[in-house]
């Protein structure tokens, strides 16, 4: 839920808002030269933070840019929750971390450019009817980079097809490469196939989300079968569930693809079983 009124994280000092000023030459506005991350909070309480870190680290160093204080992130994500007044609440940390500002140069700009960093935490409503019913999705070309693996802020394809989603009143828009279904525009994507969950591999075509992590351990824990590999789109009306995987949609069963029903148009037994036993993960928090 977007607010006005917050207290923000900025290059080292927690301020309003509102007296956060970026700089138009920031490398973030002028190239989105930059990578973010977003944790989930659960009444109060950081969820998978070691991972998110982890992966924060790995788009940094990827895109070469050095922040040397990533691991006080932890510490700034609760001082965040906490000054919000989330502290008993549901809600959501963005990072964002540019390569600073610097004349309008492709190249990057001298070492001492310290990056910019900016933090946030605000509340999130949760949409039940979406794990109850299921969601529709569309199709859309897979037309981004090639390493899809970085958590860029260069986000100009998901928007896209974010918005081609809601256009078309659907609520995902999942990215199809090479008759392949790769992932969605802000979530990764599990089909199940006789029985066996089925997700693209982790590779520079997806983001290695942390709620697929997350749900992968799960089907260890709970004995469901599980099948790295591409899943194309002519074998779609033969999939029993399908599902989107992400940390702002957790498990959400899909009964839709464009004009495709899956399974009986209900959510599944194993989205299901999955959704109540990431549940049982948040509550143990
Ligand atoms: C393109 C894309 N894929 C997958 C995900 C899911 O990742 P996570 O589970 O870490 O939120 C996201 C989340 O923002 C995303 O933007």
């Amino acid at each position: 839920m977007w607010r006005e009124h917050m207290i923000t994280y900025f290059n080292g000092q927690l301020l309003p808002k509102e007296s956060v000023h970026i700089s138009p030459d920031d490398r973030g506005f002028v190239f989105a030269d930059g990578v973010y991350e977003v944790i989930h909070v659960y009444r109060g309480q950081l969820f998978a933070t070691e991972q998110h870190l982890r992966r924060l680290a790995n788009s940094l160093s990827e895109v070469r840019i050095a922040w040397p204080d990533i691991q006080r992130l932890p510490a700034i994500a609760r001082e965040l929750v906490k000054v919000n007044g989330l502290d008993q609440s549901d809600g959501l940390v963005y990072v964002q971390i540019t390569r600073g500002v610097a004349p309008r140069l492709h190249p990057f700009p001298d070492e001492s450019v310290p990056p910019t960093v900016y933090a946030t935490a605000s509340p999130v409503e949760p949409v039940p009817e979406h794990w109850e019913r299921g969601i529709k999705v569309i199709l859309v070309p897979d037309i981004r980079w090639g390493r899809c693996d970085i958590k860029s802020l260069a986000l100009l394809s998901n928007v896209l097809a974010a918005q081609e989603a809601k256009e078309r009143g659907a609520d995902e828009a999942i990215f199809v490469r090479d008759g392949v279904i790769t992932e969605g525009a802000r979530t990764n994507v599990a089909a199940v196939v006789d029985g066996v969950l089925v997700t693209h591999p982790r590779d520079h075509r997806i983001l290695p989300g942390i709620t697929r992590n997350v749900v992968l351990e799960l089907c260890q824990h709970l004995g469901i079968p599980v099948r790295e590999s591409p899943l194309a789109v002519i074998d779609l009306p033969r999939v029993e569930e399908l599902m989107i995987l992400g940390t702002t949609k957790e498990v959400t069963p899909v009964v839709r693809v464009d004009e495709i029903t899956i399974g009986d148009g209900l959510p599944g037994p194993i989205a299901q079983r999955l959704e109540r036993a990431y549940r049982d993960l948040i509550g143990a928090l």
